[in-house]
């Protein structure tokens, strides 16, 4: 390819915002009457994407609901948006914060997966009012410190080498 194309190939993504980094955080609501092993599969699904997509991310999945954080290129970060609005899986998919950023949150990860567990229950029930999680009944200023909080401590716990690696959920089921 000569200077010129890739000039042109270079202002044509520009003029597609590929150069601008998209951070878009939504909540759903998981649909239950999919298999076993449903969420497993979703997971593994948005980690090889991502990698292929230079999509970054976290998700978090309690049995009824998921809260997801996703980052990468504007135009590649709406395409995932039209699928993820199309997918049956889950459905009531409510954006809870989109913006431009400087960098990334989550650049560690293709798609971090955070389990609310018992360790972590009490800093998760300081952003909302009632016993179980329901990301609907929490403000967005909540959802994104709860998402924080969440990988914050996940973070931790692998460089702590003591703490114990089988965690309990904390969540009741249905
Ligand atoms: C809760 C949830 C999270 C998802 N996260 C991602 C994701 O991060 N990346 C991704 O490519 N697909 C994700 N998917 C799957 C997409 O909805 C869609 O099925 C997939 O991107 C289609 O991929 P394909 O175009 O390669 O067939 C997710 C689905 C659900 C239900």
């Amino acid at each position: 390819m000569g200077l010129a194309e890739l000039s042109e190939e270079n202002n044509s993504k520009m003029l597609h915002g590929e150069h601008i980094i998209l951070r878009l955080t939504y909540i759903s609501r998981y649909n239950n009457h999919n298999a076993n092993g449903e969420v497993t599969r979703i997971l593994a699904q948005a980690q090889q994407n991502n990698e292929r997509n230079g999509i970054t991310g976290a998700l978090v999945f309690n049995h009824n609901y998921f809260l997801q954080s996703i980052e990468g290129a504007r135009p590649i970060i709406n395409e995932l948006l039209r699928k993820l609005i199309k997918d049956d899986r889950h459905f009531s998919l409510q954006v809870v914060e989109c913006c431009e950023v400087e960098q990334r949150r989550w650049s560690k990860w293709s798609m971090k997966y955070l389990i609310p567990s018992d360790e972590n229950k009490g800093y998760a029930l300081k952003f909302s009012t009632g016993a179980h999680f329901n990301p609907y009944l929490m403000s967005t200023p909540q959802i994104m410190m709860l998402i924080d909080t969440l990988s914050t401590l996940d973070e931790q716990q692998q460089e702590d080498k003591s703490i114990p690696k089988k965690k309990k959920s904390w969540f009741s089921i249905g």
